[in-house]
């Protein structure tokens, strides 16, 4: 009968358990979403209504003027579009919204690839422009509205995992694509951009319809973006004081890789003492519980 506790075969284990271990310390801190209590979820709260105001038109005036002094000389004063900048009617209020809330737009030079930068302009002059824009032509999405109250941060992770963290990775923190494109990192953003960036899928990006992100998941996943990733003091994962994710990952390597120290040291000690006794390799033919398939993977 073979004993489950021999040297041997725990060292025959060692290579296995160490990545098991390493992959198991990594998951628990990166993977682990914080589990919240789902309150009742007021359904249909976040979608694309669109936006009204009591100023309306005070507001399109005001909209008009920024864009003919900071759009209209690459889009043309209608928003038609022109040789070198794409035409902006029917893109809708959400689009023109994320563009310019996220300092893509205005681009300083029509060549330059847009980048992230501080907005030019405030909350309500970007609202302005963009309603002003939508009032050009019918088409395209309104300004979502997202309600945070009640949404779920688990379910917001699971819809994160699978739709976004193939490009932005699980943490977030953006990854290079094919092509030179890049998937940006996603903090410093609000609420209202991410779920637009959603909905509208900006320039490489795809776009998520009701069918694949519904009105709730979309709330889910925006309070996952918004206080698992962005707020280092929430990150998920174990209690570790909320460090953050990356130090909670090399806390995790630090304890993953001590105990497979440990255990290595134990499993060597034991060893050599066995291989002094009988006086050869440790490992050979015919042994008591000698096992070609898993022979195979010992490298200790
Ligand atoms: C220097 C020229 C230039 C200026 C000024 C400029 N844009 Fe653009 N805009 C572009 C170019 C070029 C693109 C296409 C960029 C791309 O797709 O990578 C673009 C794309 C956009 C898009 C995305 C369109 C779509 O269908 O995806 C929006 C929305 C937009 N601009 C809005 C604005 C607004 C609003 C302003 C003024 C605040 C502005 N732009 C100022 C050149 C300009
Ligand atoms: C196929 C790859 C891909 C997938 C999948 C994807 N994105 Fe993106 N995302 C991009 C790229 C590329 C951009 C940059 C847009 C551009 O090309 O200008 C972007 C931009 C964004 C932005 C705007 C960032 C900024 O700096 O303003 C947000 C927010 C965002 N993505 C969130 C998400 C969320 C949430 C999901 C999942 C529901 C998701 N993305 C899925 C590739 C992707």
């Amino acid at each position: 009968m073979r004993s489950s506790f021999s040297p041997k075969r725990l060292r025959r284990l060692a290579a296995p358990l160490t990545i098991v271990v390493v992959a198991v310390a990594i998951a628990a801190v990166f993977f682990t979403p914080q589990t919240k209590s789902v309150a009742a979820r007021s359904l249909g709260s976040a979608e694309l209504t669109s936006a009204t105001s009591p100023n309306a038109a005070a507001a399109l005036a005001e909209g008009k003027t920024l864009f003919d002094n900071n759009c209209s000389s690459c889009h043309g004063v209608e928003a038609q579009g022109s040789a070198i900048a794409p035409n902006l009617r029917g893109v809708g209020s959400a689009t023109v919204d994320l563009w310019v809330s996220s300092g893509w737009m205005p681009l300083a030079n029509p060549t330059a690839q847009p980048a992230r930068k501080p907005s030019k302009f405030d909350n309500a002059q970007t609202v302005a422009i963009a309603d002003y824009v939508a009032s050009l032509a019918k088409g395209g999405l309104a300004i979502p509205k997202v309600n945070l109250k009640g949404s779920n941060v688990a379910t917001g992770f699971s819809v994160f995992a699978l739709n976004c963290a193939p490009c932005h990775t699980v943490t977030g923190a953006g990854d290079a694509l094919a092509n030179g494109i890049y998937a940006p990192a996603l903090h410093g953003l609000s609420a209202t951009m991410i779920a637009e960036a959603i909905r509208t899928g900006p320039g490489n990006m795809p776009r998520f319809s009701t069918f694949t992100i519904s009105k709730a998941q979309l709330d889910d996943v925006v309070a996952y973006v918004t206080k698992n990733i962005e707020n280092p003091t929430n990150p998920g994962g174990l209690g570790l004081g909320g460090v953050g994710p990356v130090a909670e990952g090399f806390v995790g390597l630090f304890v993953g890789v001590g105990l497979c120290v440990l255990v290595a040291l134990w499993i060597g000690d034991r060893t050599e003492r066995e291989d002094g006794a009988h006086g050869k390799g440790g490992d050979g033919p015919g042994g008591p519980d000698a096992d070609e398939s898993e022979r195979e993977v010992v490298h200790a």
